[in-house]
């Protein structure tokens, strides 16, 4: 099938690359003309595991184009997935500019009938939106095309994005009830066949219930895990194993293992904007969604709970202390640093007086990036930052470890030269990658997040 990507990021990258590897012919559409030119010249411009494979691949057969040609991108799909971002505005309601700049763009250049997807999340309503953009633009140029806009959110998680999308457990669609919406049922069942060979994994509904259904979802996890940390802070005062509770709640299934690990805070482009966005909603229409406000809450207070450790160990006063910071990105195997929890640390143990050595197996690039507009206006504490080359140059004599993102490179270090490096053997685990007991057999003075037994 011919399909148009709009908006090559995580999401449109991958959509498109999948896509094109099951065979269908993919235009992917950026408006930022640095990231088709590396997509262009062979690179990607995001860590993602197994995606350089499949665009190269897909690229070298012909079936994957990067382009920032409006014109050609409507012209090509006659499906056409809306991938743009939905950044927070101002009152945490979804930004949708993105979106309906795109949808205008196809409303000006299509001609016959166009599926169109909103992969990107927005609020219920939004495809009505989105619809009316379109409309708008065919009337002005008493075009007779028509559409039908469908809404087909996406549930990838970043590091495993490749993987959640090739063998999704969900395919949620809404279509309009109605012969355009019907038509576009067909397009959209076609396209999805290849994923529901053994069984089925698409579920149907209405529109409004799809675009909600994603909102649902990232919330109902950020609960989950904001009430895990909340457990665990109390675990910490009561002289409980957060490890042992998340096992003893787990194996029951209507709870189930997943998304109950306590650690410093959840971080990431959706998690954050997505909760906000759900609330604001709920405001519009007169509702306070109190648990989310408390879920919200709870993140961002968690996202210092290492820096509260630290001090309480150190004292608020951190002036000549040197500290070691492993992992920057918002979770292993991405160098996405959107609203990472190292920020809010690396933040506070700057501003308290401290130097920091920072090391990630990915995102180091990155981090200078997004470290250089963090501290635009305090240069100083910019100066105080040390980028290592690798884990056990960042230990060089700082007087503890603050561990903030779980990569797999992390969870079985040289203890012996951990210790050797460190000034003194002081761990603070944000993600409990290590048993207390072993670290206090191996000399560690070891903070974990709700391990004080
Ligand atoms: P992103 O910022 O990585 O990518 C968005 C891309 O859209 C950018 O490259 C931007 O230049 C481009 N763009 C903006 N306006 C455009 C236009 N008019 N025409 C063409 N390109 C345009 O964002 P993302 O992380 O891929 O997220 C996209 C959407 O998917 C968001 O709504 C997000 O909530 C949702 N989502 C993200 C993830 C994730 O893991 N990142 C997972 C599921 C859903
Ligand atoms: C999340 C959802 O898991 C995806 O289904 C969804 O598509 C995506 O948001 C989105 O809408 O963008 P993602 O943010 O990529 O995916 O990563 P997650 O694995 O969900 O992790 C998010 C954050 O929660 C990370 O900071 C992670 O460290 C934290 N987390 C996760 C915990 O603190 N505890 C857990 O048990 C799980």
């Amino acid at each position: 099938m011919k399909i148009t990507i709009i908006g090559t990021g995580y999401v449109g990258l991958v959509t498109g690359a999948c896509l094109a590897e099951l065979g269908n012919d993919v235009f992917c559409l950026d408006v930022d003309h640095n990231k088709i030119e590396i997509l262009n010249s062979g690179g990607i411009p995001i860590h993602e595991p197994g995606l350089d494979e499949i665009v190269a691949r897909n690229r070298a057969a012909g079936r994957l184009v990067f382009s920032t040609d409006v014109a050609a991108s409507v012209a090509h799909g006659d499906v056409q997935f809306i991938a743009v971002g939905t950044p927070p505005d101002e009152d945490g309601s979804a930004d949708l500019q993105y979106v309906l700049a795109a949808a205008r763009n196809i409303g000006k250049h299509m001609k016959g009938f166009k599926v169109i997807v909103d992969k990107s999340t927005v609020p219920v309503g939004t495809a009505e939106r989105v619809a009316a953009a379109i409309q708008d633009e065919l009337a002005q140029c008493a075009s007779t095309a028509t559409f039908s806009v469908v809404s087909n959110p996406e549930f990838l998680k970043e590091g495993a994005a490749v993987e959640d999308f090739m063998r999704p457990d969900r395919i949620v669609i809404g279509c309009d009830d109605n012969s355009l919406g019907n038509l576009a049922r067909a397009q959209m069942k076609k396209l999805y066949t290849p994923f529901n060979r053994n069984h089925e994994r698409t579920y149907w509904m209405d529109v409004r219930s799809a675009e909600f259904t994603k909102y649902a979802a990232n919330a109902m996890l950020a609960t989950r895990i904001s009430f895990m940390n909340e457990l665990a802070n109390l675990a910490d005062q009561v002289g409980v194993d957060i490890e042992a509770v998340r096992h003893g709640i787990g194996s029951d299934p209507r709870i189930g293992h997943s998304f109950l690990y306590a650690g410093c805070g959840y971080g990431g482009s959706c998690f954050p904007k997505d909760v906000q966005a759900l609330e604001r909603t709920a405001q519009d229409y007169g509702q306070d969604l109190l648990i989310l406000h408390a879920v919200e809450a709870v993140n961002e207070k968690q996202k210092q709970v290492l820096g509260a450790k630290i001090m309480k160990r150190f004292g608020s006063d951190l002036n000549g202390r040197h500290f070691a910071i492993w992992g920057l990105a918002f979770k292993p195997n991405t160098d996405d640093m959107r609203a990472a929890s190292s920020r809010v640390l690396l933040s506070e143990l700057l501003r308290a007086g401290a130097t920091v050595a920072v090391y990630d197996p990915v995102s180091m690039a990155e981090a200078k990036r997004v470290f250089a507009l963090d501290f635009a206006d305090t240069p100083e504490l910019l100066a105080n930052i040390h980028y290592a080359t690798n884990p056990m140059d960042a230990l060089d004599q700082a007087d503890a470890l603050a561990i903030v993102t779980e990569w797999k490179a992390f969870r079985s270090p040289d203890f012996e030269q951990v210790k050797a490096k460190l000034k003194q053997a002081v761990i603070f685990d944000g993600r409990n990658l290590f048993e207390p007991a072993v670290m206090t057999e191996l000399g560690v003075e070891y903070h974990g997040i709700g391990r004080s037994v």
